[in-house]
Order: structure tokens, then sequence, then C-alpha cells
């Protein structure tokens, strides 16, 4: 775990909690983080040094001096006085800090947009990563930070429901984010998304031989099939959707198929899979869209990226599933019209441009372009600007489809099966 900022980057690794993590409530908390010192400094005249300090939790602010003329003592007092008036509602203004709590793994996804909104802002944003148990943390401290940001919208939809968060209240949010991406009751937005689709090799596969989800379950990929953990966040979240949209008898049946289909067992990271593909270990894998500029632009992992397709699958039925993350609100009434207006800029042209350029994920501005390296996905199966059809399940249809994910997961013995 790092503190935001630039001395202490967030890892660079990839991935989140198993679901598991941020259901049960007993969570175990990690050391905290929080409570940065801000300090700056005041000159008085020419002879007195003044140092509020501001504590960032408390807004506290305590002044320390060192006078350089003790025989002028009154003199200075006054003047002491007068100044601190005058200058401590500044400095407490200008070292406002907001308190921002998320689960984003990749190093620097966030930190150039948080920087843009220092400096349209003002305030400083310090926060906390959290890889694991991002909701119990919430629940356990929910007044600790004032913004969440995670790149699991669903686990936003939970904290709602336990009552964790507070209602966006934006007439700018409402107008710039289409109302399918706003989560119930307002209580958070969706602020970018991604599919996750079939991975083929270009050597091996014709795209004319894949159609959708479901297919991936048909004899005709036994021992083709590479993919990470059934019980990973990623997977959990396709699979509820497969509950949710095709219904639990047949997302059994498909889950199931997939899992007696596999190459190997279930193992690695996304990239892990394309990589198994390249290596020949398999044919076919479920990935996340954005994996494949990502490893275009990795001197290590452009092989693998040039050895694999990217289908987008059920374009001729019901759609692709995508994944999405979100921004929300704390019940913390302190910083409440800053965290309002982090949660306004991350909509903004400029935060979404960002977040584009940064994690190759879909905007949900219309306006807002894909980004260059994701317009020619699917271009083989007659795609055009990147654009594809998606299976909307709405974040409130998938409550409680985790849970029965998982359960199926292990039923078919995703994991251990193989
Ligand atoms: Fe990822």
């Amino acid at each position: 775990m790092g503190a935001f900022g630039r001395r202490a980057p967030w890892p660079a690794t990839e991935g989140s909690a198993p679901w598991q993590e941020a259901v049960p409530r007993s969570p175990q908390l990690p050391p905290k983080t929080w409570g940065s010192t801000l300090e700056s400094t005041v000159l008085v005249g020419h002879r007195c040094l003044v140092r509020p300090r501001v504590d960032a939790m408390s807004n506290h602010v305590e002044v320390t001096m060192s006078l350089r003329s003790p025989s002028r003592g009154k003199l200075i007092t006054l003047l002491l006085a007068a100044a601190l008036t005058a200058a401590l509602p500044a400095a407490a203004q200008q070292q406002r800090v907001l308190r921002l709590i998320s689960d984003r793994t990749d190093q620097g996804t966030l930190r150039p947009i948080l920087d843009a909104f220092e400096q349209a802002s003002g305030a400083k944003v310090e926060g906390v990563f959290m890889d694991q148990g991002l909701v119990n943390r919430l629940e356990s401290r929910p007044t600790e930070a004032d913004v969440v940001i995670t790149k699991d919208a669903e686990l936003m939809e939970i904290a709602a429901e336990r009552g964790l968060l507070a209602r966006l209240e934006s007439p700018r949010i409402k107008a710039a984010v289409p109302a399918q991406f706003v989560g119930t009751n307002d209580m958070f937005y969706v602020d970018a998304y991604r599919a996750r689709v079939i991975f083929y090799s270009r050597e091996r596969v014709k795209p004319s031989e894949l159609s959708t989800y479901a297919d991936l379950a048909s004899p005709k990929w036994k021992g083709r099939i590479c993919i990470r953990s059934g019980s990973h966040d990623y997977n959990l979240a396709l699979f509820g959707q497969f509950i949710a949209s095709y219904g639990e008898d047949e997302a059994r049946r498909v889950i199931g198929g997939i899992a007696a289909n596999l190459a190997r067992k279930p193992q690695g990271n996304d990239r892990e899979q394309a990589r198994g593909i390249h290596e020949g270990k398999c044919d076919v894998a479920l990935m996340n869209t954005y994996y494949h500029p990502l490893m275009q632009g990795n001197p290590a992992q452009k092989a693998w990226a040039d050895s694999v397709g990217v289908f987008f699958p059920d374009q001729a039925g019901k759609g692709t599933f995508i994944m999405r993350s979100a921004v929300g609100v704390t019940k913390a009434k302190g910083n409440r019209d800053l965290a309002l207006q982090l949660a306004e800029f991350m909509v903004s042209r400029e935060a979404q441009e960002l977040m584009v350029n940064r994690t190759r994920q879909y905007s949900v501005l219309p306006d807002v372009p894909v980004h260059p390296q994701m317009v020619s996905l699917g271009a083989e199966q007659g795609l055009t600007d990147g654009r594809f059809k998606m299976d909307f399940v709405p974040l409130a249809a998938l409550a409680g489809k985790r849970e029965v994910a998982i359960r199926l997961v292990d039923s078919v013995g995703f994991d251990s099966g193989f």
C-alpha cells in the first residue's frame, strides 16, 4: 500500500481483490496512511517568521514563530496578531486537503487527473490505495475519505446499498453523464468502462470461427482456452453479467463449459493469457480490451499483443459485456463542496481525455473519441471506429449476482477442476 503522491506511486500491479474480500463485514484494516501535515511560511515585515502548520485531518492550525528582535516584542506581538488574523483563513483555505480512497492500482493512472484538479481548485488531493476490502474500509471508517474512485462500479453499488455514499447532487454531472451510467439514486456515476472480450491467436483462429461467449462452451474449444482465476474480480463481474443477462441455468452451463475447455489451470493476470496464446499453450482467452494497446506499448509484451486479435462477442446478438469504473462521494461532510468539485472534474472533458489516454478505457462522454490505438480493435469482424454493441446490464440488476457467480465458479470447479 502506498499513499498518493509522486514519491510513493501506487504499485504497478494489475488486478484487484477477489469479491469475497469485499463482502465480509469483519475487515482486516491495513495500516492507516492518512494525515499529512502541510506547512507554509508567512513573513511578517522582515523580522518575524510565522509557520502555520495545518493538520490535514483536523484542519487544526498551529503557529510557531521565531522573533529576531526581542527588544521590540510588544510591537511585534501587535503586528503578529494583526497578521495572523489576516493570514490564517487564507492559509487554511489554500491548504485544503481532499481525502480520496481508491482501488486503482495502475501506477500513475489517476495522478495526472488529480494534478490537473489540484491546479484548477488550489486544493490538494491525498489518500489511500486499497487493493482489497474497499467497501469494508468505508464501512469501518465512513468519514475517513471524502471521495471514492473505484475501477469496479459494483463495489460502489454495494457501498450505496450499505448507506456509505452521499447523493451526488450536481446538475453538471447530471447534464454530462448519460443516464445509463448514473448509479442508483444518483449515489455515484460511471466515469469510464472497458469491455471483457475474446483475445484469439491470429495464427490458429479465424475471426469467423468466433461468435458468442456461450460458444466458448462448445466442444470445438476443448483444451484451447486460457483464463485467469474464475474468482478474480474481473471474471466474477463478467459471470455476474452472464447470470443477469442469460439467467442462472444458462450461465451455469456456459461457465461450466468454459471450465471444461480450459487448456490449463486458471493462473496469472490477464496479460499472462495473451502470453499463453503467444507461446502456443492456448488459442483463445477472455481479457479486457485495454490490455491489447498496453501490451503493444511494453517492449517485453509487444510480441504477445502482435500474435493476438481482439474479438467482441455477441455483436450479432445481445452484445459484449463491459466493466465499469466509478466515482462517488462519502458521507463525510467537512469537504463536501470540494468532493463534489472533484466528482464534477472527473467527468470534465479534460479529465475524461486523460483517463482515455492513461487507461485506454472508453469515456462515458459520447463526444470523447475512442483512443487511436483502440479504433482498430474489432475491425476484422466489421466494427468501425472501435465502437461496438454492448449488452448493458444495469448495475442495480447485478445486485446479489456476484454471490451467485462465486457459487457457480465453485460448483463447476472452475479453478480446481483442471
Ligand atoms: Fe486491469
